[in-house]
């Protein structure tokens, strides 16, 4: 049978209208403007503060706006996928949320946990149904209210996250373009290197766990940034060996926004240079599992069909990869 591709037919996001700019953070912590922007490229995140509003929220208005952008209703979806590390709830997953928001009646719907790879592990999970026949259309969407799980009285990562959605429409393709390779790596995190230490099943909520701040992401950062740093750059040069693409036949890389520095390091050794890489850390600082996406809508109006593009990606697992997108609009 012939190899049927999935392409990205449309792609949609969402940010929170409310800035959280570093010189706020001054304010919260023991911070400065230079010290965030110099080591980290962050300028300022975008931040829900509606307490009545939650991922799925932010992932149903991403996720309209890339089915309006194809002209699909949401009753032609076969399934809805969300990456996120901040569900509304612990259950249902928030892709159950987003398809009853979006009226996607015909859809399943479940959740992928990858932390910051989230965008990428779903890409890849729903380009596999495409191509195994068993769907016609999908939404994948990486979405996190990472404002929910970061405790602001400490400097080493509330300055790092914020909160937004990205959502693409994956649809058969017709022609060579779409999602053409895939690697993905885990290596479990033992020594919870990057975690949220409670409200799981190991620690169930109690006082003493919100007393101690357990429900905040914790995160050992020098050991994160060299992971990150290795694994986003050896996955992204093994996945152009793979494929035979040299710098020079890559479009675009489109990285997982954690680190400015991160970013470098992984163009570096891909041999491209920075104007052919899609950075807005400065704007939205790590989004988790939305970076990607939100990349991708940054970037639409100047990607052309037939563009080689290189997604990779580093988050808490630990989970990395990459994924190559022959560019389809
Ligand atoms: C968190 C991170 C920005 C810290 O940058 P760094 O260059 O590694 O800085 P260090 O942790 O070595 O800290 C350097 C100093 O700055 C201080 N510091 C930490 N956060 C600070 C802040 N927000 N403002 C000012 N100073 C800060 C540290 O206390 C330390 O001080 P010391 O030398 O007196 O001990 C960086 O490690 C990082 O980006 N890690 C990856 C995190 C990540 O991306 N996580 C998500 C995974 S996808």
């Amino acid at each position: 049978m012939e190899v049927q591709r999935a392409k990205i037919s449309a792609v949609g996001h969402f940010l929170p209208e409310d800035r959280l700019t570093n010189f706020d953070l001054e304010k919260l912590v023991e911070t400065n403007d230079e010290w965030i922007r110099t080591r980290t490229g962050i300028s300022e995140r975008r931040i829900l503060k509606d307490p009545d509003k939650a991922t799925s929220y932010m992932a149903t208005k991403a996720a309209q706006e890339a089915l309006d952008a194809a002209g699909v209703s949401a009753e032609e979806i076969d399934i809805v996928i969300v990456a996120t590390v901040t569900p509304d709830y612990m259950f249902p997953a928030t892709a159950c949320l987003v398809q009853e928001k979006l009226g996607a009646k015909n859809a399943f719907a479940f959740d992928i946990s990858a932390a910051c790879s989230g965008f990428i592990y779903a890409l890849t999970t729903g380009a596999s149904f495409i191509q195994g026949r068993t769907a016609n259309k999908v939404l994948v969407i990486g979405a996190d209210k990472m404002s929910s799980i970061l405790d602001y009285t400490d400097r080493t990562t509330c300055i790092l996250f914020g909160d937004g959605a990205g959502a693409v429409l994956l649809e058969a393709s017709e022609d060579e373009t779409g999602v053409i390779d895939s690697i993905h790596y885990t290596e479990g995190d033992v020594n919870c290197g990057l975690y949220q230490p409670a409200g799981g099943s190991l620690r169930p909520a109690t006082h003493e766990t919100v007393d101690a701040r357990m429900h905040s992401i914790r995160q050992d950062g020098r050991a994160v940034f060299k992971k990150a740093t290795m694994g986003m750059a050896d996955v992204s040069s093994e996945i152009m060996k793979k494929n035979n693409l040299t710098a020079d036949d890559v479009a675009w890389l489109v990285p997982h926004q954690a680190n400015l520095r991160i970013i470098d390091a992984t163009a570096n050794r891909m041999g491209i240079s920075s104007e052919k890489v899609m950075i807005n850390i400065g704007r939205y600082g790590n989004t988790t599992a939305a970076t990607i996406p939100l990349c991708l809508y940054d970037w639409k109006d100047q990607l052309n069909k037939g563009d080689n593009l290189v997604l990779a990606a580093f988050g808490g697992g630990f989970t990395w990869g990459a994924v190559y997108v022959k560019w389809s609009l």
